[in-house]
């Protein structure tokens, strides 16, 4: 058959052998479908194609054990928060990207604990609930967080001047579903633009900053697991998220307390800032 615009996209399905499996298929159908539309819609060149596949390559060639370029490339296109939003729970509190800066297990740590091995955490307390759908405490649940510190920078940004593990930890809720820690209230960042990234970036004159956050994912048996941001209120960039991860119900108000009989409750001198959220988890899907 003679290859023609309209043809292509079945020549290129049929070639599919007959018992493959159909998931895989419609995947991989469907990515033909639009790509082959794309292209007949947009018409690019072929100079500009072999531009599109120069840049694929770079963002895989920085790709390492330390840097994924194709996720940063997803996050700022929004296809990593629409698969997150499709994916998300039923009735229990949103979920948002994960980021790459998720690769290094966090330490475990006490409840009130500081998480901020250089200040001793004595500017902000993150006080949570783990709750499930229906409001009932889940005691015992996983609560893993990581932030960057007071300046933007991760530990793994940092290994000079940040001992590893610094803005992470790794709890266990009390009896109350409770989790609370002592921090440094996170400032907004830019993610890695040193990349093709950065480039695309720039060349479509967008900035790479993020509103400042601490990243959650809590997990509890019987339940889904959940991960997602606590955004600060107040922070720049809160309305213009490099990877548009923002949701209103994320957005936390991190309380300034100046009453010193507050701040002895929690071990530290006022003033300080006071975050409380309610971390809710949908029941764990039924196992087919
Ligand atoms: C982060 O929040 O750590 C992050 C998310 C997406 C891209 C870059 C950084
Ligand atoms: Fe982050």
């Amino acid at each position: 058959m003679d290859f023609t615009e309209e043809a292509a996209v079945t020549a290129v399905k049929e070639s599919f052998a007959p018992g493959t499996d159909p998931r895989l298929a419609e995947l991989v159908g469907g990515l033909v479908d639009h790509l082959h539309t794309y292209v007949r819609e947009v018409r690019p060149t072929v100079e500009e194609w072999n531009t599109a596949i120069g840049f694929l390559t770079a963002v895989g060639q920085t790709c390492s054990d330390t840097r994924q370029e194709f996720v940063l490339l997803s996050d700022v296109l929004g296809v990593s928060m629409l698969i997150e939003t499709i994916n998300g729970q039923e009735t229990g509190t949103e979920s948002t990207v994960l980021g790459p800066f998720h690769m290094t297990e966090s330490p475990r740590r006490e409840i009130g604990d500081s998480i901020d091995e250089l200040t001793g955490g004595r500017d902000c307390v993150v006080e949570l609930r783990v709750l499930g759908a229906d409001g009932t405490p889940l005691p015992g649940a996983t609560v893993d967080v990581w932030q960057a510190t007071a300046e933007g920078f991760y530990d793994v940004q940092q290994p000079d001047v940040q001992p590893p593990g610094n803005g992470r930890g790794l709890f266990t809720a009390d009896d109350e579903g409770r989790v609370r820690f002592r921090s440094v209230v996170p400032s907004h960042y830019p993610i890695p633009t040193d990349g093709p990234v950065g480039e695309l970036l720039g060349a479509l004159g967008r900035h790479g900053y993020r509103p400042a956050h601490v990243h959650v994912i809590a997990s509890a048996a019987g339940h889904r697991e959940l991960t997602t941001h606590l955004f600060v209120a107040d922070s720049a960039y809160i309305d213009s998220d490099a990877v548009f991860a923002v949701k209103r119900s994320l957005i936390v108000d991190f309380e300034q307390v100046d009453d010193q009989a507050v701040a002895a409750r929690y071990g530290i001198d006022a003033p300080f800032r006071l975050a409380r959220y309610d971390v809710v988890l949908d029941p764990a899907p039924a196992q087919a």
